[in-house]
């Protein structure tokens, strides 16, 4: 007898049907990518820890953003590395600081490309951290209102000098209205914020602190990063953030993430962007480099992933690669 009972059908059959079923693409519109720019070299540095990535003289910070631009990217995130760091960070908003000096020579070159700035004191203090400390006894605090102040000015003198967005990362409370209220009345009303909005104390930070020479001398950043255990935390900061103006919301690191980025996305509606962080990147790289995994194949599955889940806008350290991948 014929059976005539109806079956559930996959669509899987075909690379043309799945093609056409299939929920998630990526774009080379997604992707951000970082890029380091040190004062003190005169040639590309290899980063050890990140396989692949290098920190750049600024004689060639323009060349290597325009070359991303010309590869379909829409933006780039800057990271500088001061020649001098001291006890107040001046070099994070000096008129002539290499952040300053990355932005005017990036928009003299191609001024279509979005260019955004990583917003953080750890990088410019002899200290390391993302803020003003004090000492009190063996205990440190990183002083919230004083860090703030020089962050506003920081943000400020990045807008001064073409940034079209600032990401205030040092996770700093009340930075993003101060930053706001302070672009509207220098009349930057046009640049924009990402906050890192949600962004946990996490072990995979550590090669990007080989990156951007920026390891805290004591204590580490739990006081000021958020618990990794706590998810409603992320959503209240998430939701302050919006409030005090942010544009575009941050979630960082991403894989271990993917809860928190999809509950972002969800409830609150507004672009909502992820950074895979370096020890992410560099866990893939050696990985692959030992032959345990196809490199490519793993990194269109997390890319997939990561917007699956959510985002909209992806900070990754492999944007070059996928720009030139993704098409196919
Ligand atoms: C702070 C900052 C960090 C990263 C981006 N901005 C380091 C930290 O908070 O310790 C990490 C990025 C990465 O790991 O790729 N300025």
């Amino acid at each position: 007898m014929r059976r005539l009972i109806h079956r559930p059908r996959r669509l899987r059959r075909s690379p043309a049907l799945r093609n056409l079923v299939r929920e998630t693409q990526l774009s080379v519109h997604d992707f951000v990518l970082p890029l380091f720019v040190n004062e003190k070299l005169d040639e590309p540095r290899p980063i050890a820890s990140m396989q692949g990535v290098s920190q750049l003289p600024l004689k060639q910070i323009a060349d290597e953003a325009c070359r991303a631009h010309d590869l379909g990217l829409q933006a780039v995130l800057l990271f500088g590395i001061p020649e001098h760091k001291d006890e107040q960070a001046s070099g994070a908003y000096s008129e002539n600081g290499i952040i300053q000096k990355a932005l005017r020579a990036i928009k003299a070159k191609c001024p279509d490309l979005v260019a955004i700035t990583d917003v953080c004191l750890c990088e410019y203090m002899s200290h390391g951290h993302c803020g003003v400390t004090r000492m009190d006894g063996d205990h440190f605090h990183v002083l919230n209102d004083e860090s703030v102040e020089l962050l506003v000015k920081t943000a400020l003198s990045h807008a001064a000098a073409g940034a079209d967005m600032v990401a205030p990362s040092d996770m700093m409370d009340g930075r993003i209205r101060a930053i706001r209220e302070a672009l509207d009345l220098g009349g930057f009303d046009q640049t924009g914020i990402i906050s890192y909005a949600a962004k946990f104390a996490s072990a995979f930070y550590g090669p990007f602190r080989e990156a951007a020479e920026s390891p805290p001398q004591f204590g580490d950043r739990r006081s000021y990063q958020m618990d990794f255990a706590n998810a409603n935390e992320a959503l209240r900061e998430v939701a302050l953030d919006i409030d005090e103006g942010a544009d575009i919301l941050m979630v960082k690191p991403a894989l271990p993430y993917l809860n928190i980025l999809w509950r972002v996305r969800e409830r609150f509606g507004k672009p909502t962007a992820v950074y895979h962080v370096s020890g992410e990147y560099a866990m893939v790289k050696s990985a692959a480099e030992k032959g345990l995994l196809d490199e490519r194949a793993a990194i269109f599955e997390i890319m997939t992933a990561l917007k699956r889940a959510g985002a909209d806008i992806i900070i990754t350290y492999w944007a070059r690669d996928l720009a030139q991948w993704v098409p196919e």
